[in-house]
């Protein structure tokens, strides 16, 4: 075997449905980050980062045994003290862990609360189905109000309206533990004489979740799945009340949403409210950018007091995937103020203490000092799309100055090097003041 291809045969690969993130698309995720951030600092919400690993205990408990996130998806281990630990597949459960072991009880309610983060659910790859993908989600802890649901909702929708997506909101109400019995009832009466027309995993479902039964992806399920009782018309006074509070707040804030009696999400604790903001891929079929719901049960599940809770997470890749697809056009996330070209030894040796000295001064620089003729610099420096060049070179070197290039106008001129920070500064502000510049600040993805 020739060494070639021996090296091909062994060379380690990535791990299947994992993703590298390249360096060629971090501008979209930074913005994205960005954008989250922004919004999250605009409602009122914190961020936390819980660890990646927790008792699997929690997510058992919290997710549900049964669901199969759970059951079938979970990363988990025995560590070198035995432990039972798992990779998080959602990061709910950590968060409420984290709200209740930190005495987040008592402080003024609610506790708003957001993470950007990993997750890892050993699911079948698959278009926009990765082994570890990252959620942003947002969690409101210790108001049952429905219009903190509204609110949720809406900021939720306006995140993604806002990156330049074309969404759309599916709604429902899963009651709770009051009116739900009933509904279980009708609905395993429903499926009762249906049983062999359901899959395997459906029949154990019936047993023990019926509500699993109407997302199930299987056709034969999801035929029978249309006919099927629904939980709106079983809410019990209260969540009916809720649920008509929250649409009229919806209608209110101008958020489009549609009905859909099958959003009963496939994690254990929801109560009352949940929902889904769908985007049709480009063979026509919806995918779920993120979901949310309340969860009015899981922090007293967890150990906590009753206390009532909501919240959504997204898909990072799959807003991503979006963004790329429909072309959005971003706003540019980071340029330089300044590209450093150097030309001969002596100004290279400068240029490293030049660079420092600018950054210190506040500016945001750029170069690359491994190349050496101009022309190559500048066609760098166009690409990096930097707003001036500072030209070092041997003449420069000897009169104690610095040429500064307007990379917009093409206009050189020749200034002090001791005074050159200030001088780029004075070039910014003037620039900021010039509406018309403003404009080229945008890019295609
Ligand atoms: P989830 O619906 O399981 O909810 O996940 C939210 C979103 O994460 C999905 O809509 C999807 O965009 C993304 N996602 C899920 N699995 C994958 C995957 N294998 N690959 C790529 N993206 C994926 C939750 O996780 C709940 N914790 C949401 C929540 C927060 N509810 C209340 N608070």
């Amino acid at each position: 075997m020739s060494p070639k291809k021996k090296t091909a045969k062994t060379s380690i690969r990535l791990v299947k449905g994992m993703k590298d993130i390249l360096p060629t698309e971090q501008h979209i995720w930074d913005f994205v980050r960005s954008r989250v951030e922004s919004v999250a600092r605009d409602y009122g919400f914190m961020r936390i980062d819980t660890p990646i690993v927790e008792f699997t205990q929690l997510f058992k408990k919290a997710t549900g045994e049964e669901t199969d996130i759970v059951s079938k998806e979970m990363y988990s281990f025995v560590d070198q003290s035995g432990d039972r630990l798992s990779l998080r597949p959602e990061g709910t459960p950590g968060v409420i862990r984290a709200y209740i072991e930190h005495g987040m009880l008592n402080q003024p309610q609610p506790v708003k609360m957001f993470y950007i983060g990993p997750q890892f659910r050993h699911d079948k790859p698959q278009a926009g189905r990765y082994r570890q993908f990252w959620q942003f989600g947002f969690e409101a802890v210790g108001d049952a109000d429905p219009i903190v649901d509204a609110q949720i909702i809406a900021m939720n929708y306006n995140i993604l309206r806002d990156l330049g997506l074309d969404i759309e909101v599916q709604i429902n109400s899963i009651g709770d533990k009051h009116c739900r019995p009933k509904y279980f009832k009708a609905l395993t009466q429903y499926y009762k004489n249906k049983k062999k027309d359901l899959c395997v995993d459906c029949t154990k479902r019936l047993l023990k979740n019926p509500l699993r039964l109407l997302d199930c992806k299987v056709k034969g399920c999801q035929e029978l799945a249309e006919e099927a009782p629904q939980m709106v018309d079983y809410l019990c006074e209260d969540c009916n009340k809720h649920f008509t509070t929250v649409l009229e707040y919806l209608d209110e804030a101008e958020v489009k949403y549609n009905l859909n009696p099958k959003i009963v999400r496939g994690l254990d604790y929801y109560t009352r409210t949940t929902w889904e903001i769908v985007e049709s891929n480009q063979d026509g079929k919806l995918q779920a950018l993120g979901g949310g719901g309340r969860y009015d049960e899981l922090v007293k599940l967890l150990g906590g007091r009753e206390t009532p809770a909501i919240g959504f997470a997204m898909g990072m890749e799959r807003i991503i995937n979006k963004i790329k697809e429909k072309e959005v056009v971003l706003p540019e996330v980071w340029r330089p103020d300044v590209y450093l070209a150097q030309l001969g030894i002596e100004a290279r040796r400068k240029s490293l203490k030049l660079f420092m000295d600018l950054r210190q001064g506040g500016l945001t620089v750029s170069e690359d000092f491994s190349k050496n003729g101009l022309k190559d610099q500048l066609e760098l420096a166009n690409k990096k799309n930097a707003r001036y060049v500072l030209i070092l070179g041997q003449k420069e070197l000897v009169d104690g100055t610095i040429l500064i290039r307007d990379m917009e106008s093409g206009v050189q001129e020749t200034v002090d090097h001791k005074k050159v920070v200030k001088e780029v500064h004075k070039r910014l502000a003037s620039k900021m003041n010039d509406k018309s510049l403003k404009i080229k600040t945008t890019k295609k993805v």
